[in-house]
């Protein structure tokens, strides 16, 4: 049995919105249930033109979640044996995971300090023969520099694969994540600033061709599934190995009901961020800050000892989280061990989540506030 805190880290956020939006949501679902319509059907198409149309990019293909973008991202790309991808361990697994694979080879570098994600000097000196493709990852709402990342990749003829799974919404120069890329990566998995009811992902791209594989790539090479989906689509004239990856229909028609308070959802997070900022500044405590356009996926401090600041909080009814103990690259049994990047280990036993999802009342932000004024207190 779960703990039970008097504020938690994430789960009263989709009991909130459910009840918040109970109506819609259910007419959308019972909707599905009442057309038989599971699998690849209008409610995906409908949220493919609705991601594409926020994020401003020419094409959007659901998939079954941010994990699976990354692979079919890679696939799509041609990278495989023999190739090397450059991106950073400090960061959800997933992205360099999948670079494993397809049988390539992350290659990992530091993050910086201030923003933590890629230090963009880094990359050139990681470069080699092998390369095939730069991996950013838009971590917490902070964006990478893509000026210089796609500045480098034209230059050196290598692919860009985003990861913004932790992004949506940020916009770099105006621009979107997960838009100046080949491909960009989103996630909807449930605690996503846009989550799903379950698991959830999706791939932008600017690139026909690109767009058109992916297509293939994520359901068998649309080979065997007409009599779920209702429709005959054409078969190829030349086949490859496919994937079952679809975007489930019900969680796109969640997400089509969602979708239409993200404007909300971003400010509402935006607004407890300034507060948490303007309420904590002078405190033994790092906190993090974003650059014009970014959103709070996450609120990520770093707190003067880390274990005793968790344990009062918790004792106190707030649920922090604090995952990243060990930094990817260190964990056992990865192969990984060999890499040595400074900030990304320092990082690793200094940060702590603070509660920020939008259904938060005022009365419990003031709360999570008191509580830290009372830990440096005493
Ligand atoms: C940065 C990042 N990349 C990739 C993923 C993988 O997404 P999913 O959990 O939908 O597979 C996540 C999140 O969970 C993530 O935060």
């Amino acid at each position: 049995m779960a703990k039970e805190y008097k504020i938690n880290f994430i789960n009263a956020s989709y009991r909130r919105f459910y009840e918040m939006h109970k109506e819609e949501i259910l007419g959308a679902i019972t909707s599905c249930l009442e057309r038989g319509d599971f699998i690849m059907r209008e409610d995906l198409d409908k949220f493919e033109k609705n991601l594409a149309d926020y994020t401003g990019a020419k094409y959007a293909v659901g998939v079954n979640s941010g994990t699976d973008a990354l692979m079919l991202s890679h696939e799509v790309l041609g990278i495989g044996q023999g190739d090397e991808v450059i991106c950073v361990s400090h960061t959800f697994i997933a992205p360099f995971q999948e670079t494993v694979h397809v049988g390539a080879k992350p290659v990992l570098i530091d993050v910086k300090e201030d923003d933590c994600v890629m230090d963009v000097s880094q990359i050139e000196p990681a470069i080699t023969e092998k390369t095939k493709a730069i991996l950013p990852v838009h971590l917490s709402g902070a964006v990478c520099d893509m000026k210089e990342i796609m500045r480098i990749a034209e230059e050196r003829n290598l692919k860009v694969i985003e990861d913004a799974c932790q992004a949506l919404g940020s916009r770099q120069d105006g621009k979107m994540a997960g838009t100046f890329g080949d491909t960009g990566c989103f996630s909807f998995i449930s605690p996503k600033l846009l989550g799903a009811y379950g698991d959830a992902g999706a791939i932008v791209t600017n690139n026909k061709e690109i767009y058109e594989k992916l297509l293939l790539l994520r359901n068998h090479w649309n080979i065997t599934q007409n009599a779920l989906l209702g429709v005959q689509l054409p078969h190829p004239e030349v086949m490859d190995w496919g994937h079952n990856t679809r975007m489930d229909n019900i969680q796109a028609a969640v997400l089509n009901v969602k979708i239409k308070y993200i404007d909300w959802i971003i400010n509402r997070r935006k607004e407890i961020a300034e507060k948490y900022l303007a309420e904590l500044e002078g405190l033994p405590i790092d906190l993090p800050s974003r650059k014009e356009g970014e959103t709070w996926q996450e609120f990520i401090v770093r707190p003067k000892d880390r274990e005793a600041f968790r344990d009062f909080m918790q004792e106190e009814g707030v649920e922090l989280l604090i995952r990243d103990t060990t930094p990817n690259h260190k964990l056992k049994g990865l192969g990984l061990e060999h890499f040595n990047l400074p900030v990304t280990e320092k990082l690793a036993t200094e940060q702590a989540r603070l509660p920020i999802y939008p259904e938060l009342t005022n009365e419990e932000v003031d709360y999570v506030i008191q509580r830290v004024k009372k830990f440096y207190s005493a």
